[in-house]
């Protein structure tokens, strides 16, 4: 059962062809804009709504709960990604600690991680840039802003932006992070003066009824509703920080540049988006807002901000592209070290000779982001890349535990905290994570590890270097 027993060396992950070598540029105030880069985005600033419609005023609980599984999960990643820096984030550690099967099943569930999560983002800016629009007077006809199952045709500003960034990205990953560190303050300074503006309008009446769905998540009527029903979607607004693991072939020192990124851009993230949601909900009542394309600027507008409107538009339509620049850069990684085991077709991992840059692959990449971003609704991709990304966390967390015991004495630089505590908890917060998304959503979870399993088994088993003696390790 070559599934579970083919196993990567773990000195074989750090030991690859020097003309495929990604080129170390970043070190962590990079990694922390590229982490806050990916993490702040589509999730507060659009799903919040969608949140506040499944859980009422409690949406604020479901942030927390999924901060509170984050930290577990960060802390987790921090000790893979300084044990193992090598690109491909969890689908490197499962290759290393779990078997080639079960990485490919966190590599398939990555492509849900990262380039559904760019969709996701794609549509949730194409709400922010349709309002804006709208507030200059331009319509756009309804059926070029949303897919078939929203109702029109095809999301055009949504793959507008993606084929947008795509070529961004071709320029090179330095070029891509200085552009990020700028768009990373665009949005936080935004959110900064939706919160100065509404702070000073809470009302007490808007926060009852607290809880009005309960704390477990139900589907009645196919609607899910519920705290957890709430967290498993807002969820999508906390990852990110893991694709600064991904990026860890690039990085200068990994050992401290990736735990000081990825904990911290996890940690001010999570206080960011509480603070968000408590005025949010309690400046407007959130029956009124959850069904906007644009919440925030919906709420602004409605209080008589009618400039900050514009002006928290503007700014999530200039910034959230960095969030589909980062989560692309990941996929384009992951891609590029499964073409390099040999699981995707080897021509995929070629540097384009001048830019230094996989620039096949993300061509690749930008094209399926765009097909998913220009006809699905935001909900349902949302929801599916949370999925995945549970996956992939729950894997992390069991390797960082397995490694606990099989390989004690390799040095970690940043050891995981009371890692028999944090550990288990990850996996089943995860789980209960992922019981709570819509039943609907579950199945097509299912489907997509199916069709990734018969991939497997009709290409990659084959085709991987560690089945080719020569090249294994
Ligand atoms: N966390 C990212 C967002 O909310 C994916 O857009």
């Amino acid at each position: 059962m070559t599934f579970w027993t083919r196993r990567k060396a773990l000195d074989a992950v750090l030991r690859v062809e020097e003309s495929r070598r990604l080129k170390p540029t970043l070190s962590w105030p990079h990694l922390i804009a590229l982490g806050i880069g990916a993490i702040i985005g589509t999730g507060i600033y659009t799903l919040t709504g969608i949140g506040a419609e499944r859980a009422g005023p409690a949406v604020i609980l479901a942030f927390a709960a999924c901060g509170v599984l984050c930290v577990f999960a960060a802390l987790t990643y921090a000790e893979m990604a300084t044990m193992i820096p090598a690109a491909g984030s969890a689908y490197t550690y499962a290759y290393a600690v779990l078997g080639e099967g079960l990485a490919w099943i966190v590599g398939w569930s990555l492509i849900l991680e990262y380039s559904v999560t760019c969709s996701a983002v794609a549509v949730g800016w194409s709400g922010y840039m349709v309002g804006l629009l709208k507030s200059a007077g331009i319509v756009l006809p309804a059926a070029l802003l949303a897919g078939p199952h929203g109702g029109g045709i095809v999301n055009l500003p949504a793959v507008l932006i993606v084929l947008a960034v795509t070529a961004l990205l071709i320029r090179g990953a330095k070029d891509s992070a200085v552009v990020n560190i700028v768009l990373v303050a665009i949005k936080i300074l935004a959110l900064a003066v939706f919160v100065f503006l509404t702070i000073t309008v809470l009302k007490p009446e808007n926060f009852q009824p607290f809880m009005p769905y309960g704390f477990a998540s139900e589907t009645v009527n196919g609607h899910t509703r519920g705290v957890m029903a709430a967290a498993a979607i807002v969820f999508f607004a906390f990852f990110g920080f893991d694709a600064v693991s991904t990026s860890a072939e690039e990085v200068k020192n990994p050992k401290r540049d990736l735990t000081i990124g990825i904990v911290g851009s996890m940690v001010v993230s999570t206080l960011i988006y509480m603070l968000v949601a408590t005025c949010a909900v309690g400046a407007w009542a959130y029956s009124e807002f959850a069904r906007s394309g644009e919440p925030l600027a919906f709420i602004l507008r409605s209080l008589n901000h009618p400039w900050a409107a514009v002006a928290i538009a503007a700014a999530a339509v200039i910034a959230l592209p960095s969030v589909i620049l980062v989560m692309m850069f990941g996929q384009t990684r992951v891609f590029f070290v499964m073409s390099r085991d040999g699981l995707l077709p080897h021509g995929l991992s070629k540097l384009h000779p001048r830019r230094g840059t996989p620039v096949a692959l993300t061509l690749m990449v930008g094209a399926f982001v765009a097909v998913v971003a220009g006809l699905f609704r935001l909900d349902e991709i949302a929801e599916l890349s949370n999925a995945g990304t549970l996956l992939a966390f729950i894997c992390v967390a069991v390797c960082v535990m397995v490694l606990r015991v099989t390989k004690p004495d390799l040095p970690r630089l940043f050891r995981c905290p009371a890692v028999w505590v944090v550990g288990p908890l990850a996996v089943v917060g995860c789980l209960y994570f992922m019981i709570s998304l819509p039943p609907a959503t579950l199945g097509r979870f299912l489907v997509w590890n199916v069709v990734g399993i018969v991939v497997y088994l009709l290409y990659g088993r084959r085709k991987s270097f560690l089945n080719t003696p020569s090249t294994a390790s």
